[in-house]
């Protein structure tokens, strides 16, 4: 689908818009399932290991396109997760028992990232999703009602709206819940019922919706933001606990900004950045340094900022950098184009964070080798 509407070129530079009926407009950010579909027909083909009912693929596949591989056929499949290939076969084997799937970890560990994969790669559809916040209610987890119809008819199926729980339970289909420990307690408890005893009641009707063979749910909570309420240990206790770590080494780090920023760029039709490697290497190793408190030599103690500086953050400055490179600057990714993206994540509160990123600037960047660049660049946005 995605590829139909990429605009043809010669139409745009042209500057006439093209004629006929509008082609539809591509949409910003597929759903993982539409922006790899040809990799998930592939492995489907491939894959003759035994499926889980109502599973698009064996979890031997579902594992293969998170992870990255070659198929017999030379069909490439593209690594969406980079890290322990053991933290991807634990999640995706609870997947295919009758316990829910908790993935816990610091902000930007791709916890969203995996879920959606995970759920479009098991049941083809990414998108029965409840968004977790202090504000969501229990019929976001069970089910509402079509008011106009309530009032006409009384409660009847067709005036019962589903939740994505209820649609997945049905179907027999993955069901996400993002940022699970943002919901308040009371209603993170109506999960409960629907993960040990696999119903959801609907009183109203005298009915319950049983849950198919099929039907799992992924659930995320980070633990490091602050007012979050606990997970109480009664649904815990439901869950497989699956924590996603930070990534261990700088080359894997700077290997998961690469690829992402290459995807991202691709898709905001930026120009692709092979000479912005150092530029990416050096955004990862500031990051990871005040991160840690250390530098990468393991010499000099740093103050850590108050920000996460988290992969995920690392993705966005280098890609707010090659767009300033793209449109105001010679298309190759420099110092200067970082420098600014980097001040924005390091400096969160004006006061504290401004120390600790003028000590890093004036005790670390200056006296480095081959810094003097994105020293000079750091200097110019930071006055
Ligand atoms: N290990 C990794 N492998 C591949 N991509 C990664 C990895 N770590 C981070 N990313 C990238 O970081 C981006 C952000 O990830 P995501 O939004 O899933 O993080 P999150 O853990 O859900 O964060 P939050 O707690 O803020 O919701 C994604 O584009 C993802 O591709
Ligand atoms: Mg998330």
């Amino acid at each position: 689908m995605t590829e139909s509407h990429v605009a043809d070129p010669a139409a745009e530079s042209a500057g006439e818009p093209a004629s006929g009926p509008a082609a539809p407009a591509a949409a910003l950010r597929p759903h993982a399932e539409t922006a790899f579909a040809e990799e998930l027909a592939a492995l489907a083909a491939a894959d003759d290991r035994p499926r889980p009912a109502r599973w698009r693929l064996s979890p031997w596949a579902v594992a293969t396109y998170l992870l990255g591989g070659e198929l017999p056929g030379g069909t490439v499949i593209t690594p969406k997760y980079i890290g322990p290939r053991r933290i991807v076969e634990v999640a995706v084997s609870t997947l295919a028992t009758d316990r829910a799937l908790l993935l816990l970890g610091v902000p930007g560990t791709a916890k969203t990232w995996v879920s959606e994969h995970l759920a479009a790669a098991v049941s083809g559809d990414s998108t029965l999703l409840v968004q977790g916040t202090a504000g969501t209610a229990e019929e976001a987890i069970r089910y509402g009602w079509n008011y106009a119809q309530l009032l006409a008819q009384g409660p009847s199926r067709e005036a019962l709206v589903p939740s994505p729980v209820m649609r997945a339970m049905a179907e027999g289909m993955t069901a996400r819940v993002e940022e699970l420990t943002r919901i308040p307690a009371d209603v993170q408890d109506t999960l409960i019922t629907v993960l040990s005893e696999k119903t959801l009641p609907v009183p109203e009707l005298g009915e319950e919706v049983q849950a198919v063979a099929g039907f799992n749910l992924i659930a995320t909570a980070n633990d490091r933001d602050r007012g979050v309420n606990e997970l109480s240990s009664a649904l815990r206790r439901r869950f497989n606990t699956v924590v996603l770590p930070l990534p261990e080494t700088a080359e894997a780090e700077v290997d998961i900004v690469a690829r992402r920023v290459g995807q991202l760029g691709r898709s905001l039709d930026l120009p692709p950045a092979p000479e912005g490697f150092d530029e990416i290497r050096r955004v990862v190793t500031v990051f990871r340094e005040l991160r840690e408190g250390v530098t990468g030599d393991g010499r000099t103690k740093l103050k850590s900022p108050s920000g996460t500086l988290s992969t995920a953050e690392a993705i966005s400055v280098v890609t707010g950098g090659l767009a300033l490179a793209a449109h105001f600057g010679d298309g190759v990714l420099r110092a200067g184009d970082v420098a600014a993206g980097i001040l924005g994540a390091v400096v969160r509160d004006p006061s504290a964070d401004q120390v600790v990123w003028q000590e890093y600037l004036e005790a670390v960047v200056r006296e480095r080798d081959g810094w003097k660049d994105f020293y000079r660049a750091c200097r110019e946005v930071s006055a």
